[in-house]
């Protein structure tokens, strides 16, 4: 038998993306495994977001010199954003010569050939190909989230917000035809998958570069017609494109969630400007204000950053203020982290470490209270519930209901994959329990 282990940092699309390269592994005849021991090849599929991000690729990698020692035929390969920035390909081969193949995110489909060409030739090598416009597909997806499934709608990123890298590693936005969408999502729902994630860095531009253009809500609804029981959700919204026709078609079809990510980063005008969000807090406020008009029980998360350069302690309290007064249903916070080669990395005004993390406790602090607060309300309620698993240390089963609030509770039979009603009995800090009605 030959094994593999995938190890992968990042996003949704980085998660979605290992999935791809298990489906190429196991075409070739390996078996996943968890073990470093016992795998053949182990793929670090990278992400470069955050400074962190990279600094536990780096540790985990660094941590493979001993076995690649023991094990000369042990492939070990480091795919995705992080050697797709600019000279870190060779920084990871001169700081680790024992990896194998390094391969940029464009080269992901390529895989195949490439483990091919490293066990045949036997040469280390890099494969970093700045291939932003095209879209290369994959044939088999080797899914590992039942029973939500993974669907890109589209690739890349045009925005240039100051602070990000990923236009930079993930190269254009490129739209794949709906057709491709939509059967892809057809025989997902009729191999039984219940929820689908729509996933593009910024769905709201999706299908502006396609010929004929395609709006987003457009693919939205045609989504939703596919018959069968399942749920739609996608990410990520941005504030400054989203229109009412996406909020109209979250309203008219029970299948796509009330439920949107709607990342704000900041509350301050200013630092918005700076960050080239290309919105105020106003106009953020407006959406949330349209979005609650048109589906009423929406729920909304975000993404929320602080200590960007030049973000002063009354910019902080803008921030603070806005998430009081939107009251998210959830949010993923973040440090402000410098990325080498965007606008943001050689901007005046950096934040001192310590005031970040000031401003980042007092941030997540405010957020749970409202979390807390959010989950109070839940009790006593009856929530359709999609079942993701049965978590065998809790000895309980854990699911979401539409908005995503995550419930656990008790069941005498397996019920993994599927819907069931249950009521909410206990919130205890953000975590709901219940019981089968
Ligand atoms: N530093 C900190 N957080 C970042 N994000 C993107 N780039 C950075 C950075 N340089 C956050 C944003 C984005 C989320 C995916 O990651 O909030 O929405
Ligand atoms: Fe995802 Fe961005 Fe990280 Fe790449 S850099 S894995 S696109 S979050």
């Amino acid at each position: 038998m030959k094994y593999y282990k995938i190890i992968t940092y990042g996003c949704q699309m980085n998660e979605h993306e290992s999935e791809k390269l298990s489906g190429i592994l196991e075409n070739l005849g390996y078996n996943l495994t968890g073990s470093d021991e016992l795998a053949d090849v182990i793929v670090f599929n990278t992400c470069c977001i955050r400074e962190n991000a990279e600094q536990r690729a780096y540790g985990n990698i660094g941590a493979l010199k001993r076995l690649k020692k023991a094990n000369k035929n042990k492939i070990i390969a480091v795919g995705g954003c992080m050697p797709q920035q600019k000279d870190k390909a060779e920084i990871l081969r001169d700081k680790f010569p024992f990896i194998d193949i390094i391969f940029g995110t464009h080269n992901l489909a390529d895989f195949e050939r490439l483990l091919k060409q490293r066990l045949e030739k036997g040469k280390k090598f890099i494969e970093i190909s700045n291939d932003e416009y095209s879209i290369k597909e994959c044939s088999f997806v080797k899914r590992s989230t039942y029973p939500s499934a993974y669907v890109n709608v589209m690739y890349g990123c045009n925005n240039f917000c100051s602070y990000c890298i990923v236009p930079y590693v993930r190269g254009r936005e490129r739209s794949r035809n709906p057709e491709d969408i939509l059967a892809e999502v057809k025989t997902l729902v009729e191999s039984g998958y219940k929820e689908i994630n729509l996933l593009g860095q910024n769905v709201d531009s999706y299908g502006k570069d396609l010929n004929p253009k395609v709006e987003f809500s457009t693919l939205l609804s045609r989504v939703a017609e596919i018959d069968g029981k399942f749920r739609i959700r996608f990410i990520s919204n941005h504030p400054k494109d989203i229109n009412e026709n996406v909020a109209k078609t979250i309203k008219k079809y029970d299948k796509i969630c009330n439920s949107i990510h709607f990342p704000v980063q900041s509350g301050s005008t200013k630092i918005l400007g700076l960050m080239n969000r290309k919105y105020t807090r106003e106009e953020y406020l407006e959406k949330i204000d349209m979005l609650r008009r048109i589906v009423p029980d929406i729920k909304i998360t975000t993404d929320i950053m602080v200590g960007f350069p030049m973000e002063l302690e009354d910019d902080f309290n803008d921030t603070l203020s806005l998430v009081e007064k939107v009251e998210f249903d959830g949010a993923f916070t973040f440090v402000y982290s410098p990325r080498s080669g965007t606008k943001a990395y050689s901007m005046d005004g950096h934040i001192d470490e310590k005031i970040k993390k000031e401003r980042i406790v007092k941030l997540v602090d405010l957020q749970n209270s409202i979390n807390r607060k959010i989950a109070s309300k839940y009790l006593g309620k009856t929530l359709e519930i999609l079942v993701d698993e049965f978590n065998l240390e809790q000895q309980i089963y854990i699911g979401r209901d539409e908005g995503g609030k995550v419930v656990h509770f008790n069941s005498d039979k397996n019920v993994v994959g599927e819907f069931v009603s249950i009521r909410i009995t206990k919130a205890s800090g953000i975590s709901l329990y219940g019981e089968i009605v």
